[in-house]
């Protein structure tokens, strides 16, 4: 479970970003001093209109590589295949705030498993809906685009509702763990201000695979971060 924090940002690269069949060969050569985590999109074709892969995919992958897993769920109605994620032990699982009626009850189950319980939001779903479902989170996702698709621009509009989601954890009796994590439109010249914001965990797709060295690009990303919180 436990994954690399040398400057208190946790990389999570996106392998949507990448070619997918050959993953199970090139995930060894990741370095994991800037692979924290592996991100991993799960879309079903429903709750976004893109598809990409499923349980099944997820366990022959991680048969490769000790890198920890960050479950990303873009699924209608989470709660009816939570199981065989959490069969997987990721080191995190996180669902969307807008998928099912049920977050707080997912959440626990979540918990329950000995696994970290993410909760996510879309850029169009006020910040605030989620603070009353707070504590039941380990970690809350902030989504910089629509969710759906790589290579997206960045939503500045997410900066100010990392603070202010930072603000409210801060405020909150056992909030200050809970970790913010964006997604979307990261690269090396806005991951400093992301990290300053109060991201913690940040996701990159693009700008780790479409580089022609994702190792260096990740490093390079990991090294932005640092200086953005250190010009705190
Ligand atoms: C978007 C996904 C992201 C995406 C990030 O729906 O959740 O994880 O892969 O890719 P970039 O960093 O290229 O926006
Ligand atoms: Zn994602």
């Amino acid at each position: 479970m436990p994954a690399n924090s040398d400057n208190g940002v946790l990389l999570s690269p996106s392998i949507i970003a990448s070619d997918l069949s050959t993953m199970g060969r090139d995930v060894s050569a990741f370095d994991p001093a800037a692979f924290d985590l592996l991100h991993l999109d799960v879309m079903d074709g429903n709750f976004v209109p893109n598809l990409t892969f499923g349980p099944g995919y997820i366990r022959a992958l991680a048969s490769h590589t000790s890198i920890p897993l960050d479950i990303h769920l873009m699924i209608e109605r989470p709660e009816l295949s939570l199981e065989a994620y959490l069969e997987l032990v990721p080191w995190c699982l996180t669902i969307h705030y807008e998928s099912t009626r049920f977050p707080s009850r997912i959440l626990q189950t979540i918990r329950k498993a000995g696994v970290r319980a993410g909760l996510s939001v879309n850029p169009a779903t006020p910040i605030e809906a989620l603070y009353d479902l707070s504590g039941e989170c380990d970690l809350i996702l902030v989504m910089s685009v629509d969710p759906g698709f790589y290579g997206q621009a960045f939503m500045p509009a997410a900066l100010d509702r990392i603070r202010r989601l930072r603000g409210h954890l801060d405020s909150t009796a056992g909030g200050a763990g809970t970790l913010i994590q964006v997604d979307g439109g990261i690269s090396v010249k806005n991951i400093g201000e992301v990290a300053r914001a109060g991201a913690r965990v940040i996701v990159a797709g693009n700008a780790v695979f479409g580089a022609d060295d994702p190792n260096r690009a990740a490093r390079e990303l990991k090294r932005a971060a640092a200086d953005g919180m250190r010009a705190v």
